[in-house]
């Protein structure tokens, strides 16, 4: 049992990294498991949302019971997240997408040669930031941020930039928070500067956390 606050809801949710080739074989890629975002996922499942979840490669299998659509690129995902963004009410970015892509993909696998080869890096487009842009009325943007130093500055920053409504920073350099391990460690950061900073947890708990931070929460009396 449990509440059934985001009854009549849609939540869009992306996890994972993405990956963007060097060459047919090779990528640029991150640690993301996608295990937070997929937490994320199941939490608003069982809240009684329905669920839409945009994943990069991970080797987490489909929810039960969540629309889930498998992406590879930052690109791939940005014209999946731009498609399915006018259904959602909420939108989670959970996904660790890569700032920079290779500029030229090798069509065939780079050989070893004489000389290193140099790969020019240009910029991906910001999903988040295209998201906030287009926010219909009422709608609730979440980011996260994975930083390393200036956490709060950088986290007020993003919120202002993106346009979010709440941003989840973890401090990815501590132990037990962020890539790949089971639980996280987050601050919550609003628009006019509150925070609440969250002990030590599940990613099911802190998907909770973030859910309960919402407009709607703990509305709905079908308590079961
Ligand atoms: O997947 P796990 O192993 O469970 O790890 C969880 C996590 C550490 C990946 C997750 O908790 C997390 O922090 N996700 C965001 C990681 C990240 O890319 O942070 P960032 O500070 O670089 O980006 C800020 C925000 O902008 C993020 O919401 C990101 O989704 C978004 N973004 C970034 C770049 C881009 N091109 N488009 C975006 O939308």
């Amino acid at each position: 049992g449990g509440r059934r606050d985001l009854e009549g809801r849609t939540v869009l949710v992306t996890a994972g990294p993405t990956r963007e080739p060097l060459d047919p074989v090779r990528f640029i890629s991150n640690r993301s498991s996608g295990k937070m975002g997929f937490a994320l996922a199941e939490a608003a499942r069982d809240r009684g949302a329905r669920v839409l979840l945009v994943t990069g490669p991970v080797h987490l299998p489909d929810p039960p019971g969540v629309q889930v659509e498998r992406v590879e690129t930052a690109a791939q995902m940005l014209e999946a997240v731009l498609r399915y963004a006018p259904q959602a009410d909420v939108i989670i970015k959970a996904a660790a997408v890569a700032d920079f892509r290779p500029a030229h993909p090798a069509e065939h696998k780079i050989k070893k040669g004489a000389a290193a080869p140099v790969v020019e890096l240009v910029p991906t487009t910001d999903i988040l930031k295209e998201l906030g842009r287009r926010k219909a009325p009422g709608q609730v943007l979440v980011g996260f941020a994975a930083e390393t130093q200036d956490l709060l500055e950088n986290a007020r920053r993003k919120i202002r930039e993106k346009n979010l409504d709440l941003i989840v920073l973890n401090d990815v350099t501590q132990p037990g928070a962020g890539f790949e391990v089971d639980t996280n460690v987050v601050t919550l950061v609003y628009p006019d500067g509150r925070r609440q900073s969250l002990p030590p947890m599940s990613k099911r708990q802190v998907a909770d956390a973030i859910l309960d931070a919402l407009p709607w929460a703990g509305a709905t009396s079908a308590q079961a």
